[in-house]
């Protein structure tokens, strides 16, 4: 065997491995959704010998391409006319990051129907081997987005308009590749992307545009597969409420509004600035240096929480900053909500007054961090909070409470060992 075949047969046997492992999450009598690419042709390939082996499911696939080889694998399809809710889906992807568990998809030319099946399905299991992983999207893969042929070039100008390079994607006789759905694929190279979420919006609203291979807070789980084994990563979104809304807490000057639109440029959720939630009266008062009681407090807490419920009820994902000091304020804004997550901005005490003594323009005063400090309980266990330190610029902090969310919202497990393929 070649240094290259054997490079090639090692790869597959990780794709193997990570299908496998996602193919154990069929139950009887799922509708499964069916990905496209060489790793999804893995996990197809298990399911047709879980089905010869009694499991009962329907197919929905991806492509024209998975819709063949499941027929010829003796798996029984369905189609959205019969089914609208697909159980689960089992898909490969071009680039997993790190933590977010945001995908680029379509390297292989499926990503509408893929995005389709995966927007109508109550879970999306991802299965990659471990080369896909990344620490940020679209450093080495372009986003493919599937466009209409009509108009092409001037979608393509406007995707260029948005710090795209963009290239239509050509067959090897040279012709326009063309997709199950008659469309064609300008693959946009934008360099790492700092904001997918925005990204994935922005492209979503050029004319002419059908879809980007941008898949936002879908994935889950994603098995992994290296040499060490498979490994699932589970979003936030598993293990606690789906989606994820962090209160970014701490004393006045520990920096959270900084840190906090930081986190929402890089994650791309919602923001809020807790403060601005207060009554005039707080304002005044802090103003005039004097401290808030509880039950000043109180309803800028309700307020808090009522836009903590706002983002629940719209199952968006979120961050919000708030003081939150004592562990009642937080029964309030957190309570039984299980989707909340404490990140906690702890700081040496100079620091934070020599950070807050420079800060112009606030209503909080320098005198009120006395106080402040006075009153806070720190966040026991009990909450489990994400705590940081804040000596750091705020942009390595971000990068702190990203990577700490990724491990423990994303939860690494060794489930098997890869088998090479001989
Ligand atoms: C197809 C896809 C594929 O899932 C993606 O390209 C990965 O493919 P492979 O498993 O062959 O690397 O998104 O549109």
């Amino acid at each position: 065997m070649s240094a290259g075949s054997s490079a090639d047969a090692d790869r597959d046997a990780l794709k193997r491995a990570a299908a496998e492992a996602a193919v154990e999450l069929v139950e009887d009598g799922m509708i499964v959704g069916l990905g496209t690419g060489s790793t999804a042709a893995f996990a197809v390939d298990a399911l047709a010998r879980r089905h010869r082996q009694g499991l009962r499911f329907l197919g929905i696939p991806t492509s024209e391409q998975t819709a063949v080889q499941a027929r010829e694998a003796g798996i029984p399809l369905t189609s959205f006319a019969e089914h609208q809710q697909i159980d689960l889906t089992i898909d490969g992807a071009d680039e997993v990051e790190r933590g977010t568990l945001n995908l680029i998809k379509g390297l292989g030319g499926a990503l509408l129907r893929e995005k389709i099946v995966a927007a109508a399905s109550r879970r999306l299991a991802i299965i990659v081997d471990g080369a896909k992983l990344v620490d940020r999207l679209g450093a080495r893969t372009p986003v493919p987005v599937e466009v209409l042929a009509f108009g092409l070039e001037a979608t393509q100008a406007s995707l260029e308009m948005l710090g795209a390079s963009a290239r239509l994607r050509l067959v090897p006789t040279g012709d326009p590749f063309v997709t199950d759905s008659a469309n064609r694929i300008l693959d946009c190279s934008f360099g790492p992307i700092a904001d997918p979420a925005r990204l994935e919006e922005r492209i979503g609203r050029v004319v002419g545009v059908v879809e980007s291979g941008l898949f936002i807070s879908r994935a889950d789980p994603v098995f992994v597969a290296d040499a060490a084994g498979v490994h699932r990563l589970d979003s936030a979104r598993a293990h606690r409420g789906s989606p994820p809304i962090l209160v970014v807490m701490g004393v006045s000057g520990s920096g959270k509004s900084t840190i906090a639109e930081e986190l929402a440029a890089r994650l791309g959720w919602s923001f809020e600035e807790g403060d601005a939630l207060h009554p005039e009266t707080n304002v005044a008062k802090m103003h005039a240096g004097i401290p808030l009681t509880d039950s000043d407090r109180q309803p800028w807490l309700e307020r808090v929480a009522a836009w903590i419920d706002g983002q629940r009820a719209k199952k968006q994902p979120g961050i919000i900053t708030c003081s939150a000091l004592k562990r009642s304020y937080r029964q309030i804004i957190i309570g039984d909500r299980p989707e909340v997550r404490l990140v906690y901005l702890r700081g040496d005490r100079d620091l934070i007054a020599q950070r807050l003594a420079g800060r112009k323009g606030h209503f909080m005063q320098t005198s009120l961090l006395r106080s402040q400090i006075d009153t806070l309980e720190e966040p026991g266990p009990e909450e489990d909070p994400l705590t940081v330190d804040v000596e750091p610029p705020a942009s390595q902090v971000a990068e702190t409470i990203i990577r700490l969310l990724g491990t423990s919202a994303t939860t690494s497990q060794s489930v098997a060992t890869p088998r090479r393929i001989e």
